[in-house]
């Protein structure tokens, strides 16, 4: 059961704020080295990396477009299924586009990595992915992001855009949520 305590259910924290802004800087000087003079457009997967999307885009020096997408995966509770149902579609087309998926976490890798093939058959010149949060050790499908901001153990984590059922997106930290709040 889940308090009217955000941060009382939350058992450690992984991220700090300041670490937060830390990682969100490094990566954006990263990907302003490495996009000058290219077409780049950030690919936001809503909801969970909207807040990773607000700030990282400020850390980007370079000019840029943003889009969003918001997909399904068929799963339900805390895990994802391997196949990817689009909700809301891009507005832009790719063709010339140095795309760059935006991320909050990367899991079994099973929504990107769907996501993925969709998006290469509308011929983009690159896709990469730059995900907030990595959890290796519970990867399935084949897929590596490109700009990772922390790697994290397998833990359920909430805020900085990380929701369960919805709740903690706003805390301005990633901590890991109390197993008590989500077995019954
Ligand atoms: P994947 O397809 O298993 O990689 O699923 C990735 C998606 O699952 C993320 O975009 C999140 O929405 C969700 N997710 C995976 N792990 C966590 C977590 O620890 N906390 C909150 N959401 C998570
Ligand atoms: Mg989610």
């Amino acid at each position: 059961m889940r308090t009217n305590d955000m941060h009382a259910d939350v058992s450690e924290i992984l991220l700090n704020e300041e670490q937060v802004k830390a990682i969100v800087a490094d990566l954006g000087r990263q990907i302003t080295e490495d996009y000058k003079g290219r077409n780049l457009v950030l690919v936001s997967i809503l909801k969970g990396s909207v807040v990773f999307m607000a700030d990282l885009m400020r850390a980007i020096d370079l000019p840029c477009s943003i889009d969003f997408m918001v997909v399904s995966s068929y799963g339900s509770g805390t895990e994802s299924s391997g196949v990817v149902k689009i909700i809301k579609d891009l507005d832009m087309d790719l063709r010339g586009v140095d795309l760059l998926i935006v991320e909050d976490i990367l899991d079994t890798g099973r929504t990107l990595a769907s996501l993925i093939k969709i998006l290469k058959m509308r011929n983009p010149n690159s896709i990469k992915i730059c995900t907030f949060l990595d959890k290796p050790e519970r990867r399935v499908s084949d897929i590596k992001a490109d700009y990772v901001g922390a790697a994290i153990p397998d833990a359920f984590a909430v805020g900085y855009g990380l929701d369960y059922d919805e709740i903690y997106r706003n805390l301005p930290y990633v901590g890991v949520l109390k197993p008590e709040v989500y077995s019954k």
